[in-house]
């Protein structure tokens, strides 16, 4: 329990660190956000009707310490991502008790953990990533060549920023390009969407039963097409990460079918909404500053710095949850072991003891050593992947548009996890 001291908030203020649409808004929840970092860094959110009460973490000390003290801050056995009662209460009567819908690197603690995520740390490593790049850069062509034949107004979202990080993610998972659709289907249908533009699924016209077979449904479908496609990787193994997972053993065993789909899901899901947000918000700013983005296009060395920053600005992950593994004081705060704990990316990142001007987006802002990757033990393994991308696209867009501006009001999604922008109307000249 935790101590009667306890810094506390219910009702609205509650609701508001909850609310996907407050995310969608931004600007309050960075306002919400950075009044919690100067009066309560350290706080319970309480509000027994819909969730489980949890600690929220919102400076950047605390949610680095929190990130690479992975003895103390657990990812088990309570969910890592934030959900409602009734969402957690599903997810054990689909598991049979777990709050984890899938087994996989970010459900694992340690000794579990680090023998999951050495099969494929070095896959992940710029090194083995520059063989990526021809494919990487042929991708990023089609995608540009889409764009100014849809010109000269589009939105870039469903044009460039979506499309772009899944064709890329599921190349390296070894999915063919007409089986895509199936499995950002299926994603959608596991993991559900806060947003009603984005979720495809219909799950809010079902029943509860429907919606349990319609899930257990997309688990069986993703087990049966990635032990196949495991197969095929054994039979005639090539060099994406799809063949490294198919013959890899751990304690001298192969992977069974489970945790074998569990590692392909959590790269699928992980690799690409997280990218096309950042993609997103760093074109919204360069449409929003046209003398930046004359600047980048005349020099090239300032594209890891608009990258960076781009990543920081949106906070594409907006959160994680830890567990404590024994009573521990942070923040002033007495957190007793198996209290569920946020740590929240988007106000660690927009933390004025850390960051000047933090919702400003400064290309030359250095250092910028932002939380937006995580940290510790089970910090992205996609990050170097997730620049490289970025890097390869903004210079063929760089290349082949002469100037952008925004034509319309770009709009994010509702969500609590990962969001960004769902719509980001251009108006653009190029060829
Ligand atoms: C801008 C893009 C991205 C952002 C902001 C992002 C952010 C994150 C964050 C915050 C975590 C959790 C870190 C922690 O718990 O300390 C994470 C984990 C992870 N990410 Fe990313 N990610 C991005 C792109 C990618 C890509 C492209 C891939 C792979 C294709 C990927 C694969 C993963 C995996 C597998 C994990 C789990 C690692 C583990 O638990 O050991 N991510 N990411």
């Amino acid at each position: 329990m935790a101590s009667q001291a306890a810094a506390t908030i219910s009702g609205d203020e509650a609701y508001a660190v909850i609310d996907p649409k407050n995310y969608a808004a931004w600007d309050s929840a960075l306002d919400l956000f950075e009044k919690l970092r100067n009066d309560t860094p350290v706080v319970r959110v309480e509000n027994d009707e819909i969730h489980d009460p949890f600690w929220l973490v919102t400076r950047y000390d605390d949610v680095m310490r929190m990130s690479k003290d992975n003895k103390t801050f657990l990812n088990n056995p309570r969910s890592v991502v934030f959900s409602l009662r009734a969402g957690l209460d599903f997810a054990k009567s689909i598991t049979g008790g777990s709050e984890h819908m899938v087994a996989s690197l970010v459900t694992f603690d340690a000794p579990t953990h680090p023998k999951y995520r050495k099969l494929t740390q070095d896959w992940f490593m710029p090194k083995n990533l520059k063989k990526m790049e021809d494919e990487i850069g042929a991708l990023a062509r089609t995608t540009v060549d889409r764009l100014i034949a849809a010109g000269p107004e589009a939105d870039f979202v469903p044009l460039v920023s979506a499309p772009y990080p899944l064709h890329v993610v599921m190349q390296i998972l070894g999915v063919p390009e007409e089986d895509e659709q199936r499995m950002l289907f299926l994603t959608q249908q596991m993991f559900g969407g806060q947003d009603e533009d984005l979720n495809k699924s219909n799950m809010a016209n079902m029943t509860a039963d429907q919606i349990t077979q319609l899930v257990a449904g997309a688990v069986a479908d993703f087990e049966a097409y990635f032990a196949k496609l495991a197969a095929d990787k054994r039979a005639s193994p090539t060099d994406d990460v799809a063949s490294i997972i198919a013959n890899a053993t751990v304690d001298g065993e192969p992977l069974n079918d489970r945790d074998m789909a569990g590692y392909y899901i959590i790269l699928a899901a992980a690799g690409h909404d997280t990218t096309s947000a950042s993609t997103a918000g760093a074109m919204m700013a360069l449409a929003q500053d046209p003398d930046q983005f004359a600047r980048l296009k005349a020099d090239r060395s300032l594209l890891p710095g608009i990258v960076e920053e781009a990543i920081r600005w949106t906070t594409p992950v907006q959160h994680f949850m830890r567990t404590a593994a024994e009573d521990v004081e942070l923040g002033g705060q007495q957190i007793a072991k198996g209290d569920w704990i946020m740590m929240n990316y988007i106000s660690a990142n927009h933390d004025e003891r850390v960051f000047d001007d933090p919702r400003k987006f400064d290309a030359s802002r250095s250092p910028n050593r932002h939380v937006a990757f995580g940290a510790g033990a089970h910090q992205c393994l996609g990050l170097h992947m997730a620049r490289l991308e970025m890097k390869i696209l903004f210079n063929e867009l760089l290349d082949r548009l002469d100037s952008i501006e925004l034509a319309g009001e770009p709009k994010r999604a509702n969500s609590t996890f990962v969001g960004g922008l769902k719509a980001l109307p251009l108006k653009f000249t190029g060829k």
